[in-house]
């Protein structure tokens, strides 16, 4: 049973990925996460604090992702190295994850400010909640979720195939779903069905 009241006061570390077309949505859903009484801190890949795109400027994203949740953005190696001995958060979510950070946390590959993240988080041994977003989830990306669903402490953003006909391997959260599955991380479970019906 999900009682998202659960959620309030809760540390949240909010890891956000290069997948430009979804910081809409993502950045909603951390709006409502602060409305829920969550303490939310922004991190970034270089890629995603960096970048330019058709889906804002980066300087128009940052902003925004740093009035959303009232905290600056963790966005250098440096700055996400103290999360774990720090104790910094209850829980870290990756959201959107792109192919190309799930590819690095199966490998074990830290040169990103959200690898580091991940890793100093994991280190207490709390969980890591993961929204995926990528065109090949169901090819190339396909054995990093699995080796990542393996792997202890590790939850995913229940997901879905976004246009099947168009991308056929591409799968994208609900990240409506992001505080149903934070809250069952929170007693080490995994919200399902992990795989849903196309939207
Ligand atoms: C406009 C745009 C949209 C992108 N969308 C996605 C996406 O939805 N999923 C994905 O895995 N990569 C996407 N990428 C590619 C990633 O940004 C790229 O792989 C980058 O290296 C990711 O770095 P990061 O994982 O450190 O954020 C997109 C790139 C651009 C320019």
């Amino acid at each position: 049973m999900t009682d998202i009241t659960r959620l309030s006061g809760l540390r949240i570390g909010a890891a956000v990925c290069g997948s430009f077309c979804t910081f809409e949505k993502v950045f909603r859903m951390l709006s409502e996460l602060s409305d829920l009484g969550c303490e939310v801190t922004p991190i970034m890949s270089y890629n995603a604090y960096s970048t330019d795109t058709r889906f804002g400027t980066a300087e128009e994203n940052n902003t925004r992702l740093a009035e959303i949740t009232g905290h600056g953005i963790i966005h250098e190696i440096v700055a996400a190295e103290p999360i774990g001995p720090k104790k910094m958060f209850d829980v870290l979510l990756v959201a959107p994850c792109t192919g190309n950070t799930l590819a690095k946390l199966a490998l074990g590959i830290v040169d990103t400010p959200v690898c580091m993240a991940v890793k100093s988080h994991l280190r207490n041994q709390r969980p890591v909640v993961i929204a995926v977003s990528t065109n090949d989830a169901l090819s190339g990306a396909a054995k990093n979720i699995g080796t990542l669903r393996n792997y202890k402490n590790f939850y995913f953003v229940p997901a879905y195939q976004d246009d099947s006909i168009g991308k056929p391997f591409s799968m994208i959260a609900d990240f409506t779903k992001i505080p149903q599955t934070i809250e069952a991380a929170l007693d080490g479970r995994q919200i399902q069905p992990v795989l849903m019906p196309p939207m």
